[in-house]
């Protein structure tokens, strides 16, 4: 695991953007595992900027997205399909028809977990999978809990990620309950790890994950045993690692 600090949110933004960008270039037709949230919006807006330089070419990239409010629409402006449009789709030259979100207007969630794991399946793997982080240690939105589920699956929201999340609904009532999420199979089957985490609410999240014991309570910490983690995380992520004097 490598771990870069950043002194503050654009500064690693600017770094996990490079590290993408290094992605796309050296493998043209890689498969990106996307993350929605706030922490990875600077990252989207960089791989833009780049992209209207025309430093990055998107038109044979394939992403897959980690997970999709059960319930919502690609057109409702909560949902991550129109996150991941707004975002970054509708800005770069990247064939819609290769992007995928699990699909939050199936009823059946058996049915969209085993599309989505089919989907995952087919398109090869992933080749660079991005994560941001819950301030509870969710990844995707696998929560903490008894054991990691493996593939995609339909999950019951904590109340804590419920609150979080709320910041973007009008109101709590709004917020979805439940999700599809890839599970931790899917996300430790990708080549490559990478991590964002921005500010202290995220600090002894971050701590726990990378230094704790691996443990399905604080679902990150499985990302000890990947092979090939990067984690870009300004300083006030790293408080508690920096305080314990760990790195
Ligand atoms: C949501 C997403 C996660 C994300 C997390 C943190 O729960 N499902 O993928 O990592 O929020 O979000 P933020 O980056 O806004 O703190």
């Amino acid at each position: 695991m490598i771990i870069y600090s950043g002194k503050d949110y654009n500064d690693i933004s600017r770094k996990a953007a490079n590290i993408m960008s290094a992605q796309i270039i050296m493998k043209p037709r890689a498969v990106l595992g996307l993350a929605t949230g706030s922490t990875p919006v600077g990252m989207y807006r960089q791989l833009i900027e780049w992209y209207r330089k025309g430093d990055l070419d998107f038109s044979q990239i394939t992403t897959v997205n980690l997970d999709e409010y059960k319930g919502l629409s690609g057109e409702n402006e909560q949902s991550y399909r129109y996150f991941m449009n707004n975002n970054l789709f509708d800005h770069v030259n990247i064939d819609k028809s290769r992007t995928f979100v699990p699909n939050g207007l199936e009823k059946d969630s058996r049915k969209a977990c085993s599309d989505y794991n089919q989907i995952i399946h087919t398109v090869g793997g992933i080749d660079m999978q991005l994560l941001g982080i819950g301030g509870n240690g969710h990844i995707g939105f696998n929560e903490p809990g008894e054991a990691f589920e493996t593939e995609t699956h339909c999950v019951d929201l904590t109340e804590s990620t419920i609150q979080a999340n709320s910041r973007f609904f009008n109101n709590l009532d709004e917020v979805p309950k439940q999700a599809y999420t890839m599970g931790i199979k899917n996300i430790m089957s990708a080549k490559k790890i990478l991590l964002i985490a921005s500010g202290e609410s995220k600090a002894e999240a971050l701590y726990r994950s990378l230094y704790g014991p691996v443990t399905p309570n604080v679902p990150a910490s499985i990302l000890q045993l990947h092979p090939d983690v990067t984690v870009v995380a300004d300083e006030g992520a790293l408080k508690v690692i920096r305080e314990k004097e760990l790195i």
